[in-house]
C-alpha cells in the first residue's frame, strides 16, 4: 500500500527579534504578564518581507534538503491567512519562483490547523496515485493584521514559515489523522474581513476593524483544550497505542498553559511536548511545521519513531497527525 513519507523539513523566520519587553514599550503590557499567561519571551517579526518571501525560501530549502529538481515536483499546497495575494496563491509564487513548472499548486485556509489539512491534501494526492510527492508549507506574516494597539492579541503572534517535502513509499509515513471543522464558532476567532463596498451601494471599504485578528481568549482556550484532547485520543486508540509509542507530541505553538492542560488530561509527561512558543510565538500555519523542523535539524528523531502533530485554529478547526519518521 502506498504511504506518504515525510524526507525533509525546513523553516524559515524574519530576522528581527521583539521581545516582551520590546512590546511593553508600545502597549500597556509586561514580561512577566506574557511569560505567565502564554509561556511566549520573544517572537520574530517582519522588517518588510512578505509572507511569499519566507515560504519561497523554506522551499528552496526543502528542495535542497531533499536533493530533488524542481521539474520532479508534482505538487505545492501552502497553508497561510497571511498571504500576499488575494490571488495568486503562495503556492503559484513559489512555483513561479522555483522553477516547478510541471507542478499543481494552491493554498488551503484552516489557520493554525492549516499545515494539518495542507499535508492532509497532499497525502490524498500521493495515496489516490499519479502524484509522486509534494512541498507542503505553512507560512504567515501575522504581524501585517495584529492590531498593535492591542495588548490583548499583538502578544501572542510572530511571523515565519515551516514546511516538508512528502513522498510517496511503500514504507509507512502518514499513518492516521483525525481533522475536522466546527464552523458554527467561527466568531470566536476571526482576521482579514473586508466588506463588500462597490460603486452600487453605501458600504465605504477601507480597513475594517474586524480586518485584524480578533478573539475570544477563553472561548479559544476552552476550544482548543476540547478539540486536542479528544482528537489526540481518537488517534492513539485507533492505531492501539499508549503515549510511550511517541517519540514526540508537536502541539500548535499557541500557549503553553494550552499544552499544561492536554498533557495533564491525557497523562503524558510534558517533556514529551516539544515547544519553541517561547521563541517564535503564535506563528499559526508555521507553527507545527516550525516546531517538527527544529526536532529534525536537531537530530532527535531516528527512523521509525513516532511523532505526533496536533493543532487547532481559526474556522473553528482542528488536525492531528500521526506520522512514523
Ligand atoms: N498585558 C497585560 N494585561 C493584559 C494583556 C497584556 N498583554 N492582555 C490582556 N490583559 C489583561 C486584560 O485586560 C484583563 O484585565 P482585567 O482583568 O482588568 O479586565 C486581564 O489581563 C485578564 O485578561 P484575560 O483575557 O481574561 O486573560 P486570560 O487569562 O484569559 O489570558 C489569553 C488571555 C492568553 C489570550 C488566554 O485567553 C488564552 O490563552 N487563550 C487561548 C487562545 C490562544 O492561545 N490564542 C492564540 C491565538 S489563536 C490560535 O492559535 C488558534
Amino acid at each position: 500500500m502506498i504511504s506518504t513519507r515525510v524526507i525533509a523539513t525546513a523553516g524559515c523566520v524574519p530576522e528581527q527579534v521583539v521581545t516582551n519587553d520590546d512590546l511593553s514599550k508600545i502597549v500597556d503590557t509586561t514580561d512577566e504578564w506574557i511569560t505567565q499567561r502564554t509561556g511566549i519571551k520573544e517572537r520574530h517579526i517582519s522588517s518588510g518581507e512578505n509572507t511569499s518571501a519566507l515560504v519561497i525560501r523554506v522551499a528552496e530549502k526543502l528542495l535542497e534538503r531533499a536533493g530533488v529538481e524542481a521539474e520532479k515536483i508534482d505538487l505545492i499546497i501552502v497553508a497561510s491567512v497571511t498571504q500576499d495575494y488575494g490571488t495568486p496563491s503562495l503556492a503559484c509564487m513559489i512555483q513561479k519562483e522555483i522553477g516547478a513548472v510541471n507542478a499543481v499548486a494552491f493554498d488551503v485556509i484552516a489557520a493554525c490547523s492549516g499545515f494539518m489539512f495542507a499535508l492532509s491534501t497532499a497525502d490524498k494526492y500521493i495515496k489516490a496515485g499519479g502524484y509522486k510527492n509534494a512541498i507542503v508549507i505553512g507560512g504567515e506574516t501575522l504581524s501585517k493584521i495584529v492590531d498593535w494597539t492591542d495588548r490583548s492579541t499583538c502578544v501572542l503572534f510572530g511571523d515565519g514559515a515551516g514546511g516538508a517535502y512528502v513522498e510517496a513509499s511503500d514504507e509507512a509515513g502518514i499513518i492516521r489523522e483525525n481533522i475536522g471543522s466546527a464552523g458554527a464558532q467561527y466568531e470566536i476567532l476571526t482576521e482579514g474581513y473586508t466588506e463588500c463596498a462597490n460603486a452600487f451601494n453605501e458600504n465605504k471599504g477601507g480597513v475594517h476593524p474586524l480586518w485584524y485578528v480578533n478573539m475570544n481568549g477563553r472561548e479559544v482556550f476552552k476550544f482548543a483544550t476540547k478539540k486536542v484532547i479528544k482528537s489526540l485520543e481518537k488517534v492513539m486508540a485507533e492505531e492501539n497505542l499508549t503515549q510511550e509509542d511517541i517519540k514526540y507530541f508537536v502541539p500548535h505553538q499557541a500557549n503553553v498553559r494550552i499544552v499544561e492542560v492536554v498533557s495533564k488530561k491525557l497523562d503524558i509527561p510534558f517533556e514529551k511536548f516539544y515547544m519553541n512558543m517561547d521563541r517564535f510565538g503564535n506563528t499559526s500555519s508555521a507553527s507545527i511545521p516550525m516546531a517538527l523542523n527544529e526536532i529534525n535539524e536537531k537530530g532527535l528523531l531516528e527512523r521509525g519513531n513516532l511523532v505526533m502533530l496536533s493543532g487547532f485554529g481559526g474556522g473553528m478547526t482542528w488536525g492531528t497527525m500521526l506520522i512514523r519518521w
